[in-house]
């Protein structure tokens, strides 16, 4: 079944450019649908829930952009820093984290801030929320790797992992996550709290993402993309995504197959189709070239089509 989905991506240009894509037929072509220029200083983050596209920047606010209306919707102006990340739970909280240290849980109806929380000394680096909505993780410039109550928004675990980890993300099923620190991915059981694989990359990596609960995608400082089974153990596939670095990936289920989505400092967004249970090479389904310096990716889909 064909449906309209949007391929939203962030720019050291400051710019955010939304693509429309029809999924029908052999070749994806993405028409440009809109631009957003409301940020004074690079894009460092940018999220979607079925209704709004988020973006953080460096000039230390986060932009909001009304995809039924096509309109902006005005700016969360909390944070003191950069904001590092973003991340919606559903279509009612949005989590952001910065430089100030802070994690903030904000209410997607009124846009009010339910909670400030001192979450890290230091910048927060990366969060991630459980599927139940409970849980988050965080990792920060400290060197910890926080869990945090969603419910009570109090800390219920910290970790010392004797480095900086600037990337933390929840498997599918929220069984087990993954902790980036330069090139190296752990992988935890949230059971036991131990590592249960352990990949390392070529170099260091700039974007990771659970294609399912046992394939992750990893980009790093380069235009190769890998491919790892965390549960055999093994890399599954590597392929040239691009002409210069990747540096975001997200992906999204499609009937039998996946489609892996990357952006690059080349200025292209492409989209990949791969069938998860075959070691097969992903083939390019469809490309564009934004001619901006890409930061940050995101799939928007509205569920109502
Ligand atoms: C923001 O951060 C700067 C530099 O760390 C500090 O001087 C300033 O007081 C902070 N402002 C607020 C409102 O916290
Ligand atoms: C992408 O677009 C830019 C600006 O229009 C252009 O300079 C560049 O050559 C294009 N890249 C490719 C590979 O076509």
């Amino acid at each position: 079944m064909a449906a309209v989905l949007e391929l939203v991506a962030g720019s050291y240009e400051q710019i955010t450019f939304g693509y429309r894509v029809k999924t029908d037929g052999k070749v994806w072509s993405p028409k440009a649908d809109f631009t957003h220029h409301a940020h004074t200083a690079a894009i460092t983050s940018v999220t979607a829930s079925e209704r709004f596209v988020v973006t953080g920047s460096k000039d230390e606010t986060i932009q909001l952009y009304d995809m039924k209306k096509r309109v902006e919707h005005g700016a969360l102006l909390h944070h003191n820093g950069t904001i590092t990340c973003l991340e919606f739970y559903g279509s009612s909280h949005l989590l952001s984290g910065g430089e100030d240290g802070l994690l903030c849980v904000w209410n997607t109806k009124k846009w009010q801030c339910l909670k400030s929380i001192k979450a890290h000394k230091g910048s927060v680096m990366s969060l991630s929320v459980h599927p139940s909505g409970k849980l988050a993780l965080t990792v920060g410039a400290d060197q910890t790797l926080r869990t945090w109550n969603l419910i009570n928004g109090r800390s219920a675990f910290v970790k010392n992992i004797k480095q900086n980890s600037h990337i933390v993300r929840w498997s599918p099923d929220g069984d087990s996550y993954a902790v980036v620190i330069n090139d190296k991915v752990d992988i935890y059981e949230l059971e036991t709290a131990s590592v249960t694989a352990t990949i390392t990359n070529p170099k260091r990596i700039s974007s990771l993402q659970f294609l399912n609960n046992a394939i992750l995608a990893i980009a790093g400082d380069d235009d190769i993309v890998r491919l790892h089974d965390t549960g055999k153990k093994k890399m599954v596939c590597e392929f040239k995504a691009h002409e210069t670095r990747v540096k975001a990936l997200d992906s999204f289920m499609m009937e039998d197959c996946c489609v892996l989505v990357t952006a690059s400092n080349d200025g292209f967004i492409k989209m990949w189709k791969l069938h998860l249970n075959q070691a097969e090479t992903p083939s390019l389904l469809g490309e564009v070239n934004t001619s901006a310096r890409l930061t940050c990716l995101t799939v928007w889909k509205p569920s109502s089509v």
